[in-house]
């Protein structure tokens, strides 16, 4: 479930962003460029703000996301400022999905921290959201692969577990998930709080063990 971060972990304190490259078709990259030639992950900015407010006040983003609901450019503006940017400076990486390197924005997506109730340094939380003009191309598949990919590179981010979670009844990201790689888990009862409102979860995750590619086991109607 995506949720809107307040601030969160890419490298520590004492661990500064390293050049560490992600292996793609043409060349090496840093984590904040990623492409598999197709699509391009970087980092939102500034420039990104008004297509994020217009993409967020799509109504199934609100449907699904903790995001605030009505979305005001406020809201894209402490996203970029107070979330993806502190965030890249503590492990937790937020990427727009675009279709050429310098293109529009079509989604977003990101590895939040999981708190255990402290927080497990070595597990991250995926979220995710496409504006709907971009859906049904297998855009999201292809964005998780690249951030799979880099979540467990071990000279980079090296994370042993990424966990996804989602509102019950969010089968398109049912979908995604189980098309990258992630292992259903279970149900959360109550897990998750959605605007006031507390939700029951979907649960998968996929270990630096996992391989790649569609994963069994997922029970039938998820
Ligand atoms: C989740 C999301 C990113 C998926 O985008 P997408 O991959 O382009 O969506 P698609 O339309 O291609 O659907 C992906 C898969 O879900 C399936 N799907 C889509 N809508 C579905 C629905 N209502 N019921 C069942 N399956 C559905 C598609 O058939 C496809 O399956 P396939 O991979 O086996 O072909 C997008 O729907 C979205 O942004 N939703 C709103 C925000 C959100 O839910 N974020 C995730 C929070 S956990």
């Amino acid at each position: 479930m995506l949720r809107r971060r307040s601030g969160t972990p890419a490298t520590g304190p004492g661990n500064p962003v390293h050049p560490w490259v992600v292996p793609c078709q043409h060349d090496a990259m840093d984590a904040r460029t990623l492409s598999n030639g197709t699509l391009w992950l970087s980092p939102p900015t500034v420039h990104d703000i008004d297509t994020i407010t217009a993409c967020c006040r799509e109504p199934s983003i609100g449907e699904w996301t903790t995001m605030p609901v009505p979305y005001e450019r406020a809201d894209a503006e402490k996203f970029v400022f107070d979330i993806v940017t502190p965030g890249w400076a503590d492990r937790a990486p937020t990427w727009a999905l675009r279709p050429a390197e310098h293109g529009p924005v079509l989604g977003m997506i990101g590895l939040g921290p999981l708190y255990l109730p402290r927080r497990d340094r070595d597990t991250a939380e995926i979220g995710f959201w496409l504006s709907p003009e971009a859906r049904g191309r297998g855009l999201m598949t292809q964005a998780v692969d690249l951030v799979c990919r880099a979540a467990f590179d071990l000279t980079g981010f090296a994370f042993e577990r990424l966990e996804w979670r989602a509102i019950i009844g969010n089968h398109a990201s049912a979908a995604v998930a189980r098309s990258s790689g992630f292992h259903y888990e279970g149900r959360l009862r109550g897990g998750g709080v959605q605007r006031g409102v507390r939700r029951d979860l979907w649960v998968a995750s996929r270990l630096h063990t996992d391989p790649a590619g569609p994963a069994d086991g997922w029970p039938p109607g998820v």
